[in-house]
This record gives structure tokens, C-alpha cells and sequence, in this order.
């Protein structure tokens, strides 16, 4: 067992989606190469980990999130060859890569599966959830989390399978220890062959009630009980917590359903990954129209897990990924002010913080207008599940779009060349209009841009001890726009003040902080601290106290 490496605790990750990243070979596809090309850019944003979300092989029904052979990279991205030269290069960079583990399900396309249709005795059979069931009737209510029942019947051996997200990714049958030693071996083949660690996709749900279990509120909060974080995942967990322990790895858990007094045994010392992301804080209010993050919900949510993890555990902080529309538009008001005041408050909490591909240079929300522009299923399910309800197609669209996940899925904008210097090519996703202005080569020619703002807090943390290892405390708590958190480490404090709203706040600190002085990160105007001031639209100030 190597001792485990406490480097993630200083480290900033940057998430790529790698079919949106940066295509080399005109196919309208980003590849492995393209981000071997962006290497020196990520250097220079001064990022420690890439997670890749997944190259594998895969129809691409779920974004890669399918696969359908655990071993090979999709041609679409390259080979594995140029995946062995990313992680080579990116060392060289001193950039560590973790790529996505995706173990709750595969691809219906993957030969286990195929092979575990074939008949009830087939030695795959047993790698699923199969049960008797019949077109009428199928074992139980449970729902999937892309809407309709989590089961898809078989007509040939009448039973039908178990699905928690697409029937196209069928959930692999964890109880089944033939299964999980394949597992094992390809997460140690993975290891071996050089990678950093892992980011566990959807890996709370590995574990199911039996199938009698009853939903308390089948349309409620939580139809997805049955699969979250169930007892009995602690031995799997376990299991490929002594593998990652043997490799030192680096691991951040998607872990839905582990609650935030439960993330410390997931996560301290002795837990199962180094950190965690908590998936709450997408703390919306169903009777918002525009589908807009609601600030202070969002706020409670956060405070609570950072005095969770205060103790013990560790976090992982985000605003934005492949599965949200883009931050800058949800929480913020689309203005690059909305940008910079998300991005102070979050990269200065304690935590690993990701920058999601994009977010960095203020990528917004796409302005479909028709269906057929987006990819991912859950929308088209939403978009037809709208219509059928009655609903235009403008008004499916509308609500359809601003939800999509595709929002952020679009391309990184390079530049103000066609097609946003992504590709030479047709992209698959088309660009977002705002390239022209939004793209990397204008945002890291303005000193006061949102990229320099990035790369001055990755800088900030990897300087300040207090950042990573001080204690974290929210002032003001009730406070709905606003957000104030002092960092403290022995006599070094940081306080962090930010207006998360578009109009001016007043703040009335409950607590005097003397001795502060003003950290530039490249406002306009520099302001001293008072115990009452009032903020201006999506203003944020961070003061400084002691060597
Ligand atoms: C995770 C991924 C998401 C995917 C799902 C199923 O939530 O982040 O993109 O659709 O798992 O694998």
C-alpha cells in the first residue's frame, strides 16, 4: 500500500469533455491530440489534474457514458497509443490525468451484455439484473433517472433488465463476484498502464434495495431511493478502495444519496475516494421559469457540507459540468461580472476545486430553437414528454433548451476563427454564437479578463497554505445574496466577501475584521474593508490578514 498522496488537497482540476475540446483530424469530433495541443494552454491556466470525461468505446447514446469495451479508446478520439502519449506529455507538464470509471453499467453493445441476452444459463446471464417479467408487468415501479421505468423487457427470455439511466446502459449486477473481479483486473489495468486515478461515475448507485422494496413517494422527492447509496455497497466499496490504495491513485466520487454527514467516511483518511462531489447544490425552485439556480438555498447547502467536512473528508467544489447548463447563465445573469463573482466564491472555499472546459472564458447557455440541435436523450425525452402534455414546440423548446445538458456540451471556443478555431471540419455540436468575443485567445489578451481571474486563484491557492488546509467560517449566514467566509490557518486569515446577484446588496457584517488588506484581483477600484458596505452588482472583494 503506498502512502496516500495528500497533493489533491492543493491541486485544481480542469474537466474536459473531450468530444468538445479541440478536434485535429477535421471529423467535427475533439480527440486525444487535441488535447495534447492544448497542453501548454492548461499549463499556463496553472491546472494540477485533468479529468477526461470518457474516451472509451461507445455507441455514444449517453455521451461515453455507454461503453461498450472497457479496453480500447473510440476511434473517433484516437488511439491508445496517442492516450499513452497524453498521459506522458501531460506528466511532463507535472499535470496528472484521472479519466472516468464507469461501473455501474455499460453499453447495451458491450459483449457481456450481448452474451448475458443469449439465455437465462449463459455464464453472463448473471453479469445484469435480469428478472421474470412480462410486457404488462415489470418487476417493480422504480423510475430511471432519464424518466420511464428503470426495466426494459426482453421478449426472447421473457424477463426484463434493469436500467437506472438509458435502457441503452444496462446496470451491471454488483452482487455477482465473477463480475466484480473483471472489474478489479480493468481498473488495474487501467492503473497500470499509467493513469492517475479515477473519477467514479454514478458510483452510489452500484447497490440496490431488493426488488419488493417500496418507494415511499414513487412522483415525490426521491423516487431514486432504492438505488442510492443502499447498505451493502461498503464491501464494493472497499473492495476497490485496497486497488486504489495500492496505486496511490486519485479519486473523486459522483456519489448521489451520500449525504453530507455521510461524505467524511467516504472520504477522510480511511475512506473509500479522496473526495466528493456533492450533487445538491443544483438547488433550483420548480417555479422558476428561467430554470435559474436559487442563490441562498444553494448557499445553506454549501455552508452545510463545508461544516461537515470541516473535520474530516474532503470536497470537491464545481459550479458547472457536462451534466448542468452553463454556470454563468444559472446562477449568475450571462455577464462576465456574474462570471468572476461565481468563480472568487467557489475557488477560495475548501475543497479541490474543477474548472469545467469553458467555464474559464465565460461560455453561456446555447439559444436552441429546435430540438433536433440537441443530442442527449434525457432531453428529447423531456422535449417529447412536454408535447405529448400538451405544450407548442416553442414552449417544449424553450423549457427543453434551458434545461438541456447539452448547453455546456458545445465547443470550446478557441478563438474568433471558424467554427471557433474548435475544428476545420462540421462540429457535432454546434459552436455557441457568443465565439466571436467569447474565446480564449481574446479572454487571455485582457488582463482583467475572466481567464487571468482563473488563473490568479489557482495561482492564490497554490500560495496559500491558509486556502488549502485553513478552517472555513460563514458570516452573515442568513444573508440572501451574499455570501462571507473568513479562512483562517494559525494567524493567516483570508475573507472572502461576494454579492451573487444582480442588484446592489447591503452588508451589514455581523463581525468587525481589522488588520485586513485588500487582495487585487484586478478590479477597478480598490475598497477598504468597513462593517457596512453596500456591494454593487456581482461585486466581490477578498482581504487578506497575516504572514
Ligand atoms: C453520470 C454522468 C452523466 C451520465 C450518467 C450515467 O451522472 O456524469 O453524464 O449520463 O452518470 O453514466
Amino acid at each position: 500500500m503506498k502512502a496516500r498522496d495528500e497533493k489533491f488537497k492543493s491541486s485544481v482540476g480542469y474537466q474536459i469533455y473531450p468530444k468538445s475540446f479541440k478536434d485535429t483530424d477535421g471529423n467535427g469530433v475533439g480527440d486525444i491530440n487535441g488535447i495534447i495541443e492544448k497542453l501548454p494552454y492548461l499549463n499556463d491556466l496553472g491546472i494540477d489534474f485533468i479529468w477526461l470525461n470518457p474516451v472509451y468505446q461507445s455507441p455514444q447514446v449517453d455521451g461515453g457514458y455507454d461503453i461498450s469495451d472497457f479496453y480500447a479508446i473510440d476511434e473517433m478520439f484516437g488511439s491508445l497509443d496517442d492516450l499513452k502519449k497524453l498521459i506522458e506529455k501531460a506528466h511532463e507538464y507535472d499535470i496528472k490525468l484521472i479519466m472516468d470509471l464507469v461501473v455501474n453499467h455499460t453499453s447495451d453493445k458491450h459483449p457481456w451484455f450481448v452474451e448475458s441476452k443469449k439465455s437465462k444459463d449463459n455464464p453472463y446471464h448473471d453479469y445484469y439484473h435480469w428478472v421474470d417479467a412480462s410486457p404488462e408487468k415489470m418487476p417493480n415501479n422504480w423510475q430511471s433517472f432519464f424518466g420511464g421505468s428503470a426495466w426494459t423487457y426482453d421478449e426472447n427470455l421473457e424477463q426484463a433488465y434493469f436500467h437506472c439511466f438509458a435502457k441503452e446502459q444496462p446496470d451491471l449486477n454488483w452482487k455477482n463476484p465473477k463480475m466484480r473481479e473483471d472489474i478489479y483486473k480493468m481498473i488495474r489495468w487501467w492503473l497500470d498502464l499509467g493513469i492517475d486515478g479515477f473519477r467514479l461515475d454514478a458510483i452510489s448507485h452500484i447497490q440496490k434495495e431488493n426488488w419488493d422494496f417500496e418507494i415511499k413517494s414513487p412522483h415525490g422527492n426521491d423516487p431514486w431511493e432504492p438505488f442510492m447509496n443502499v447498505s451493502g455497497i461498503e464491501e464494493y466499496m472497499s473492495d476497490i478502495k485496497a486497488i486504489f490504495d495500492e496505486y496511490g491513485a486519485l479519486t473523486v466520487g459522483e456519489a448521489s444519496g451520500v449525504q453530507s454527514h455521510q461524505a467524511p467516511d467516504w472520504t477522510d483518511e480511511n475512506g473509500y475516494i479522496n473526495m466528493i462531489f456533492e450533487l445538491e447544490h443544483n438547488w433550483k425552485k420548480s417555479d422558476d421559469p428561467n430554470n435559474k439556480i436559487y442563490i441562498k438555498g444553494y448557499k445553506d447547502i454549501i455552508m452545510r457540507w463545508q461544516k461537515d467536512m470541516l473535520e474530516r473528508g474532503w470536497n470537491a467544489l464545481y459550479i458547472e459540468n457536462h451534466d448542468n447548463p452553463r454556470s454563468i447563465d444559472t446562477f449568475g445573469d450571462g455577464t462576465l461580472d456574474s462570471a468572476k463573482a461565481l468563480a472568487v466564491h467557489y475557488m477560495l472555499l475548501r475543497g479541490t476545486p474543477f474548472i469545467y472546459q469553458g467555464q474559464e472564458i465565460g461560455i453561456g447557455n446555447f439559444p436552441f430553437t429546435d430540438i433536433n440541435q440537441i443530442d442527449v436523450p434525457d432531453s428529447h425525452n423531456y422535449y417529447n414528454k412536454l408535447i405529448e402534455e400538451g405544450d407548442t414546440p416553442e414552449e417544449a423548446i424553450k423549457k427543453a433548451g434551458l434545461t438541456s445538458r447539452d448547453n455546456s456540451r458545445t465547443p470550446m471556443q478557441w478563438s474568433d476563427e471558424k467554427e471557433a478555431g474548435f475544428t476545420d471540419g462540421k462540429p457535432w455540436l454546434a459552436v455557441n454564437p457568443s465565439y466571436l468575443e467569447i474565446n480564449a485567445q481574446a479572454m487571455l489578451a485582457d488582463p482583467n479578463s475572466l481567464t487571468n481571474l482563473y488563473k490568479k486563484l489557482i495561482n492564490l491557492r497554490h500560495e496559500n497554505e491558509v486556502i488549502v488546509n485553513g478552517d472555513v467560517k460563514f458570516f452573515n449566514k442568513g444573508d440572501k445574496n451574499t455570501i462571507v467566509y473568513r479562512r483562517k490557518l494559525d494567524d493567516k486569515k483570508i475573507l472572502v466577501i461576494a454579492n451573487l446577484s444582480p442588484e446592489k446588496q447591503k452588508l451589514a457584517l455581523e463581525k468587525n475584521f481589522k488588520g485586513y488588506e485588500e487582495l487585487d484581483l484586478g478590479q477597478e477600484i480598490q475598497r477598504e474593508f468597513t462593517k457596512k458596505m453596500i456591494l454593487d452588482p456581482w461585486e466581490y472583494r477578498v482581504y487578506i490578514k497575516g504572514n
